[in-house]
C-alpha cells in the first residue's frame, strides 16, 4: 500500500490518501510518522469499517496507547478506547424546541494538560455524526509561537502555568455521558498541575505555546488579575481565525493530531442530534524513530 498525503487548509494539516488499517506495512508506518510531525493533525476519509482492534493498532504506529483516567467514557472491551456521545433529547418530541440546545461543546483545549501525563496525541474516528454542526476545529500552537509578537514571548518565557479540569468539569460531563458502550462507575477527582507556557517539541524542537485555555486556570508568580490578562490575551491571540481549521465530520473520518503542538475545540450540536465518536490517547512520549521501528 501507499499512503500519500495532500495539505488540508491554509491553516494547518494533511489528508492522506491510501490508508488501509487491515494492511499496514512497515513503510506505510514510517510515512505516517512522517507526516504526522511534519502536519500535526491528519485527516483519513472512509474508515467506518475500521474495528476497535485496527483502531488501537494504528494508534500504536505513533507510541503507546494510554489508557484515559476517565473510566466512565471508556469503550467496554477496549479500555483504550474512549467515547464521546452527549446527552440525547430520546425523550423529547421531534417539535420541542429544547432539541435545539447546544451539547457537547468542549472549549479549546490541549488533551489531558489537566494531568501530570498530558497526551501525545490522539486518533479520533466519526461513528456517528450530526446532521448540521458537531465540528471540531484545530490550531498549530507551534506556529502561533511563531506569530506572537516579541513582547508577548517575553511575558511568558520561562513561565508555569496550572491547569485542572475543575470549572468545565460539568461541559465535559454532557459532552460526554456514560451509556451502555461504556464502562460507566465513578469519575476520578484530579489536583492542580504545573506545564509550561511555552514548551519545546520532543522531535522539531520547535516552541510551542502550551495554553489548553479550557484547563488553564493561572500563571505561576503573577497576581491573579495580571495572570487572568495575560491568558486572555495570549488565549484570543491564539484562537485568531487564521489559525484555525475546522473540521466537518462524516461517518468513518478518523483525524489524527499531534497533542505536542495542536489544540482543539468541539463546536457542539444540538440535542436532538446524536453525535458519536471513538478516540484512543497517546501516552506522553516521543514517537518512534523510523530505525527502531
Ligand atoms: C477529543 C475532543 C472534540 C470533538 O476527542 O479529545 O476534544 O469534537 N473531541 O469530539
Ligand atoms: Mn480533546
Amino acid at each position: 500500500m501507499t499512503i500519500s498525503t495532500k495539505p488540508l487548509s491554509s491553516a494547518l494539516g494533511a489528508q492522506i490518501h491510501g490508508l488501509d488499517p487491515a494492511r499496514l506495512d512497515e513503510a506505510d508506518r514510517m510515512r505516517l510518522r512522517e507526516a504526522f510531525l511534519e502536519y500535526g493533525v491528519l485527516l483519513a476519509k472512509g474508515l467506518s469499517t475500521m474495528t476497535p482492534e485496527q483502531h488501537i493498532a494504528l494508534s500504536r504506529v505513533f507510541g503507546e496507547c494510554a489508557i484515559h483516567p476517565i473510566p466512565t467514557i471508556r469503550l467496554k472491551g477496549h479500555p483504550e478506547i474512549i467515547v464521546l456521545a452527549a446527552e440525547l433529547a430520546d425523550a423529547l418530541p421531534a417539535d420541542d424546541p429544547n432539541g435545539d440546545e447546544l451539547v457537547g461543546q468542549i472549549p479549546w483545549h490541549s488533551d489531558l494538560t489537566y494531568t501530570d501525563s498530558p497526551s501525545r496525541g490522539s486518533l479520533l474516528i466519526a461513528r456517528v455524526v450530526p446532521p448540521e454542526l458537531g465540528m471540531t476545529g484545530y490550531i498549530d500552537t507551534a506556529a502561533v509561537y511563531d506569530a506572537l509578537p516579541p513582547d508577548l514571548r517575553a511575558r511568558i518565557e520561562g513561565r508555569q502555568a496550572i491547569h485542572s479540569l475543575g470549572p468545565i468539569q460539568d461541559a465535559l460531563r454532557s459532552a460526554a455521558r456514560a451509556d451502555d458502550e461504556m464502562e460507566g462507575g465513578e469519575a476520578p477527582a484530579f489536583e492542580q498541575v504545573a506545564h509550561p507556557l511555552v514548551h519545546v517539541h520532543p522531535e522539531s524542537g520547535r516552541k510551542v505555546l502550551n495554553v489548553s485555555p479550557a484547563f488553564v486556570q493561572s500563571i505561576e508568580g503573577l497576581p491573579e488579575k495580571e495572570s487572568r490578562a495575560l491568558l486572555d490575551e495570549l488565549i484570543a491571540f491564539a484562537t485568531q481565525d487564521r489559525f484555525v481549521y475546522l473540521h466537518r465530520w462524516d461517518v468513518g473520518d478518523l483525524v489524527i493530531w499531534d497533542n505536542s503542538r495542536t489544540m482543539h475545540l468541539a463546536t457542539g450540536h444540538k440535542r436532538r442530534h446524536a453525535r458519536r465518536m471513538h478516540r484512543t490517547t497517546l501516552a506522553p512520549g516521543r514517537v518512534p524513530s523510523e530505525l527502531a521501528a
